[in-house]
């Protein structure tokens, strides 16, 4: 009888001990997975300007995506590295390209066709769409300028 309590009671202890291990198991599954929810979007936070500013200094040409495709005297914007940026088809079938970043306080500036200018709808910036020359209003430099090349229905914006 003693015999029979002591290998049900080893059984018993196996179970438990699986159980625990299982648990045990379970628990650094769990653990790992909310250290993932939680450290993740924390290291985006801190990580995320360094980054982009990595990201944005290694681009140094961009192939735009359907810029061949655009009509003249219009615009289409692109992300040049994490910036965005802006393509223009001019009436005259010359192209400009510039960084998308306001240098009064860095809104997104828009092309205006039918004034054919830049327009920053912030303040009121303006700047000319050929030079990127800031024309009126408060922002204090040109818009950055990239170089166009196009060739074989592609258009590659590059640094200048
Ligand atoms: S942010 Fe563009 S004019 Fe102020």
């Amino acid at each position: 009888m003693s015999e029979n309590q002591n290998t049900s009671g080893s059984t018993e202890q196996g179970a438990s001990s699986e159980r625990r291990t299982f648990l045990k198991v379970a628990a650094c599954g769990v653990g790992a997975a909310w250290a993932g929810m939680v450290g993740y979007p924390i290291y985006r936070y801190i990580a995320s300007p360094v980054e982009e500013a990595a990201s944005a200094d290694v681009v140094t040409e961009v192939e735009v995506e359907k810029g061949a495709e655009l009509p003249k005297n219009a615009a289409l914007m692109f992300k040049f590295g994490t910036k965005p940026a802006m393509l223009i088809h001019h009436d005259d079938d010359t192209w400009s390209a510039f960084l998308a970043v306001c240098t009064h306080l860095g809104c997104t500036p828009a092309y205006q066709p039918e004034e054919k200018r830049i327009f920053c709808p912030c303040h009121s910036g303006v700047y000319d769409a050929h030079s990127g020359a800031n024309v009126a209003g408060p922002p204090p430099k040109p818009l950055p300028q990239f170089k166009v090349a196009v060739a074989d229905g592609k258009v590659v914006v590059s640094r200048a």
